[in-house]
């Protein structure tokens, strides 16, 4: 059994998904912290997120893996642990134009496709319904206002100590939404069979539970 959530950057999807695969005893996988530790090794070595000869050329070298200790996802990166250092809007913003390149794609992919096909999950991305799991027996797509979503991450970024604007958050929220859209290559969007739900007035828990009465309305 696999549940598949999809939607723009801030929509509450990591939250939402983490609480959805406690409750279901499920294997919570965050594929935007793949795509970040890709980019936090393009920023390493210095390459410009638009030099797609380079980073089709890298990505293959980058090594990525995701273990899982004490039930947190941990996403690593040559052997180190860089959870703590993906989070930062920078990293986003790098991940989202990385995440365009087809090689860098593929090789994802694949690393989410085998987690899937060990165990049941709740995945999150932009392309879980779509392209990686097109078999999800629930699919999700979750969205929110980019006010509401720039709110939400504001206070996420305040919460941990570090520097926020709002407005440009906002500004960064719509520049990403537009590219991961707009891509060539598996684009942000709702999968046929997804159900739509705005999460802009709805508590999280309100949230979790229209996706358990998703579930169960699936198990019959
Ligand atoms: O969900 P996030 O903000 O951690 O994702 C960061 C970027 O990674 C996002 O802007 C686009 C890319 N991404 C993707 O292309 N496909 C996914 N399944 C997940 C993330």
């Amino acid at each position: 059994m696999n549940i598949a959530i999809d939607g723009p950057a801030g929509a509450g999807k990591s939250t939402i998904a983490k609480l959805v695969a406690k409750k279901m005893g499920y294997i919570y996988v965050d594929t935007g912290a793949m795509y970040r530790a890709m980019a936090l090794y393009f920023i390493r070595l210095g390459v410009a997120s638009d030099d797609s000869a380079k980073i089709d050329e890298l990505c293959n070298k980058a090594e990525i893996s995701i273990e899982y200790r004490d039930g947190e996802q941990v996403v690593t990166l040559g052997g180190e642990n860089v959870n703590g250092l993906i989070r930062t809007e920078e990293v986003g913003n790098m991940a989202s134009a990385t995440s365009v390149n087809g090689n860098v794609r593929k090789k994802l992919v694949e690393l989410q496709q085998q987690l899937a096909a060990k165990t049941d999950v709740v995945m999150d991305g932009r392309d879980i319904g779509t392209v990686v799991l097109p078999n999800a027996e629930v699919k999700v797509y979750l969205t929110a206002s980019s006010k509401v979503r720039a709110e939400r991450r504001y206070k996420e970024l305040i919460a941990k100590g570090m520097e926020a604007d709002i407005d440009k958050i906002e500004a960064d929220i719509i520049e990403r939404d537009e590219r991961d859209m707009n891509r060539e290559i598996s684009p942000l969007r709702q999968a046929e069979d997804a159900t739509f739900v705005d999460s802009s007035y709805m508590t999280i828990e309100e949230v979790a539970d229209t996706i358990m009465g998703l579930v169960k309305k699936y198990e019959g």
